[in-house]
């Protein structure tokens, strides 16, 4: 049974030692690794003895200034006796065994590679350390191994020394990062590569020597990548004032990776899945995940490397910041709105269920069993919303002059959330005081909203409350940046602006009001908080109409089809017969037909809410009914604007914009719902494709309306990409979404496919992660299989890989919204696992809270 302490954030004590220089050397052995830390060590309160984190190490030996020391080991510590000594050098040696290694931290190999993870704490997995985010460090690194099989050997910085030992056939090359880091930021990779290279001229012209390293044969697939970093190198530049600072930066993409990209300094070291792209084989959504995934790690050279984290309580220091700069670059130099619309979705369906099951924390989480778990929606996702917020009341300039201000108090130092909200609060001279509540209080809050309009004296009134619970907790009144246009009968925007709402209930009052206003509220989800109120569809219609903000359309749009779906879960429920009022249906038709509608922001409105936004929008949810009612609505719409779709999609087929791509591709998914045959149409896009997008938006269609065609194509595509296994992920994924009663025998069977492997994360998440997460109806059904199913992958990956583990789990411990039957079924197999005798601190954490509920 495992028997874990939580850490608490208030518990926070700064080090009693600290390590200012390490050097470290790796003689590296795919078995039996041996890595020599040389540490100068500082003591910085009295203390006797030195207490060093490690994890599944073997002890060589230990040395402190060149003699033998004396030390006792624990399971998670070294404590060496350290006397009166204030300074001294600590030398430690430790044994790896990196192939053995499938968790995918610390030390291991990918495929014929060495690399590393130490973000959270994989360094204690590398040797004994201050494995902490306030001890930073200058590191020199040595790496030696087999010259022809390891041709490059990399690490952190500048390379400053590299020789051949041609006796063994090795080889060695020394590494220095002037910058000190703490150990997260560690990274060392060896292997052989292609390599892309390429430079960067910085603001003050500085010449900056950029590689992208990659498995050998896919050089012609790494120019998206390398193009995306000048462009993130840049912008820093144009946007921030922010300048790349060593003279060489580094990227290497690996197969076995448990998350998307680390941003170790100098030397990031990325999934695949976020470097590797041609046309014929990568989306243009894979593109725009690039791009945006290289800047991510970019931007953290600045937020994060140079500027970093107290502790780990303060992650959403550096990843709400550094999502909040990758969204905005993604926004200045792509769709600003479709950017939007996709933060939004991330928010609505993936945060607010986390916010209201068993996991949720508050962006600064305040107790951590295993922080692997806490790198999350919550943290990421709606801390760069508190960060936009902040925006938002401070303005662009406000915040410029904030970021300023914490890079002259801050840089070289860890810090903490509230150091940045000070340096936004002195510089830009707004009290942020109560804005601070954001990163104490979890849960999602909740405004009403009601409006009256007076027509004698020309006045409208809107009134705001707010209720923040927490789990079980009610929270403190929050300060929450309010978006509102409210627009006339005509569609003229008359009012256009962002109210401050800090109170429990809140009037605001607007005179001069000729007729009474329809509002767009809570306009491009200015705070990410749940709205409430009584829109007509009237209301949503004109909104779609007319509202500015594209966003706001959008979200009228998405609005008045959740309100059709759960009308006809009501006449199901009712045994009354399932109904679409005809106004939807022509809004619908009026925006497909809109010729000066961005395609990209149609083919946002054209896809329809998925099921996890559904289910977000109520409290508990009718399963089975909502499925029915949900593919109702979509056929029928589909249905009556058949012939408006297939004009759309003739007009865009011969058109090659990504836009154009993506609102061609909504309208194929939709038109293969409907009652005529159109195998023809998807057979011909498929055959036809000359890009990846278009052969998957046909396959999606097939898959999805479980077209004749459908096998036939699966099996080409197949044929096609059985040696591009991150196309063979696309592939696994769409079998697992197929709504089938045999669905589980399916995966069962692909798991032995030779395309697929449980000991890599990505062929793990594009089949089995994506069934729990993305195929309601199966993992859902009503006998439990897919919650059996479900646990035994969990029980098998406890082992081998218990972050990925933990990850998959989140279907599982969400099930709050469901009926009690399901409910029970679920806690069923979370007992189950709960009783493993060898349970990881990862699934125990999250099985625990779930089971506590
Ligand atoms: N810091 C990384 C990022 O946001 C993510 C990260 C944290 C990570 N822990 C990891 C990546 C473990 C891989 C493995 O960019
Ligand atoms: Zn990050």
């Amino acid at each position: 049974m495992t028997q874990l302490q939580a850490k608490h954030l208030k518990d926070y004590q700064s080090p009693v030692f600290t390590i200012t220089d390490i050097d470290l050397d790796f003689i590296l052995d795919a078995e039996n690794t041996k890595v020599t830390a040389i540490s100068q060590v500082k003591r910085l309160k009295s203390s006797t003895k030195l207490v060093l984190d490690g994890d599944k190490l073997s002890l060589h030996s230990v040395l402190i200034d060149g003699k033998v020391a004396k030390y006792q080991q624990t399971d998670t510590q070294l404590i060496v006796e350290t006397g009166e000594l204030t300074d001294f050098s600590l030398t430690v040696v430790t044994l790896l065994d990196p192939e053995a290694n499938s968790s995918l931290e610390g030390l291991y190999m990918s495929d014929g590679a060495y690399c590393t993870q130490c973000e959270a704490e994989g360094f204690r997995r590398i040797t004994y350390f201050l494995d902490r985010p306030d001890v930073l460090a200058k590191y020199q690194v040595r790496v030696e191994a087999d010259k022809t099989t390891f041709p490059f050997l990399l690490s952190n910085g500048n390379k400053v020394d590299q020789g051949d030992m041609p006796r063994s056939g090795r080889h060695f090359v020394k590494w220095q990062d002037p910058f000190p880091k703490p150990s997260y930021l560690f990274a060392l990779v060896a292997g052989d590569f292609d390599v892309l290279d390429d430079t960067f001229v910085t603001k003050s012209n500085r010449s900056v020597s950029l590689q992208v390293f990659v498995d050998k044969g896919n050089l012609h697939k790494a120019d998206h990548a390398m193009a995306s970093l000048k462009k993130s190198m840049k912008w820093d530049e144009d946007r921030f004032g922010l300048e790349y600072d060593l003279d060489i930066y580094m990227i290497v993409a690996v197969d076995f990776f448990n998350m998307g990209a680390m941003e170790n300094k100098g030397l990031n070291v990325f999934n695949t899945k976020y470097v590797l792209a041609d046309k014929a084989s990568a989306t243009d959504d894979d593109y725009h995940g690039i791009e945006s995934v290289v800047g991510h790690e970019y931007f953290h050279n600045w937020t994060g490397n140079r500027v970093t984290c107290r502790d780990w309580f303060q992650l959403s220091l550096k990843e709400g910041l550094t999502v909040f700069r990758d969204q905005e670059f993604s926004s200045d130099v792509g769709s600003r709105a479709v950017n939007r619309i996709n933060a939004i979705k991330v928010l609505k369906n993936q945060q607010f269920a986390e916010d209201s099951g068993p996991m949720a924390h508050p962006i600064r989480p305040e107790s951590v069993i295993e922080m692997n778990n806490f790198y999350t929606v919550t943290v990421y996702d709606k801390g760069a919303e508190v960060i936009r917020m902040m925006h938002s009341i401070v303005g662009e300039a406000g915040f410029q002059a904030g970021m300023r201000c914490y890079f002259e108090r801050h840089d070289g130092q860890a810090v903490t959330c509230d150091d940045f909200v000070d340096a936004m609060s002195s510089a830009s001279g707004k009290d942020l005081t109560q804005f601070k509540r954001w990163y104490s209080q979890a849960g999602t809050p909740e405004l009403t909203v009601s409006e009256q309009f007076n027509a004698q004296d020309n006045r409208y009134e809107l009134t705001v409350k707010q209720q923040v619970i927490a789990q079980g907790k009610r929270g403190a009144p929050l300060h929450i940046p309010f978006s509102l246009e409210l627009l006339d009968a005509e569609g003229n925007s008359i009012y256009n602006n962002i109210l401050d709402v800090t109170q429990s209930e809140q009037t605001f009052s607007f005179s001069d009001v000729q007729s009474k206003p329809i509002a767009s509220l809570l306009q491009d989800f200015s705070a990410p908080v749940k709205l409430s109120f009584e829109f007509t569809t009237d209301h949503l219609i004109h909104l779609m109409r007319f509202a500015t903000s594209e966003v706001a359309r959008w979200e009228a749009s998405v609005q008045l089809v959740s309100h059709a779906i759960w009308k006809n879960v009501e006449h199901l429920q009712n045994n009354s017969t399932m109904r679409v009022d005809p106004r939807v249906v022509d809004a619908f038709k009026g925006m497909i037909l809109n010729p000066e509608l961005d395609k990209a922001l149609l083919a946002e409105v054209l896809t329809i809410p998925s099921m996890s936004a559904l289910i977000e929008q109520v409290d508990i949810v009718d399963l089975d009914n909502l499925l029915h009612a949900r593919a109702f609505v979509i056929e029928h719409v589909a249905t009556e604007c058949e012939d408006e779709l297939l004009a759309r999609y003739r007009e865009l087929s011969s058109q090659d914009s990504s836009a154009a791509r993506a609102m061609k591709n909504a309208c194929l998914g939709l038109l293969a719902l409907t009652s005529d045959d159109v195998d023809g149409l998807i057979e011909a896009q498929y055959q036809q494709a000359t890009n990846m997008t278009d052969a998957l938006g046909a396959l999606k269609a097939a898959v999805n309306a479980k077209s004749q065609c459908m096998q036939t194509l699966l099996a080409q595509f197949e044929t096609r990409w059985q040696d591009t296994p991150l196309v063979m992920d696309k592939w696994f994924t769409l079998q697992a979404s197929i709504n089938d009663d045999n669905v589980i025998d399916n995966i069962t069977a692909l798991t032995n496919h030779n395309s697929f492997s449980f000991t890599n994360p990505n062929r793990v998440r594009s089949l089995i992660g994506m069934f729990a997460a993305n195929n309601i109806a199966q993992f859902h059904k009503a006998d439990g299989s897919g919650y059996q199913y479900l646990t035994k992958i969990l029980v098998k990956m406890n082992e081998t890989n218990p972050q990925v583990a933990a990850r998959m789990i989140t279907s599982l411990i969400q099930f709050g919204k469901f009926d009690p039957a399901r409910q029970a079924l679920m806690k069923q197999q979370l007992v189950k696992l709960q009783s493993l005798p060898n349970l990881s601190k990862d699934l125990f954490e999250k099985v625990n809270k779930a089971l506590e509920m």
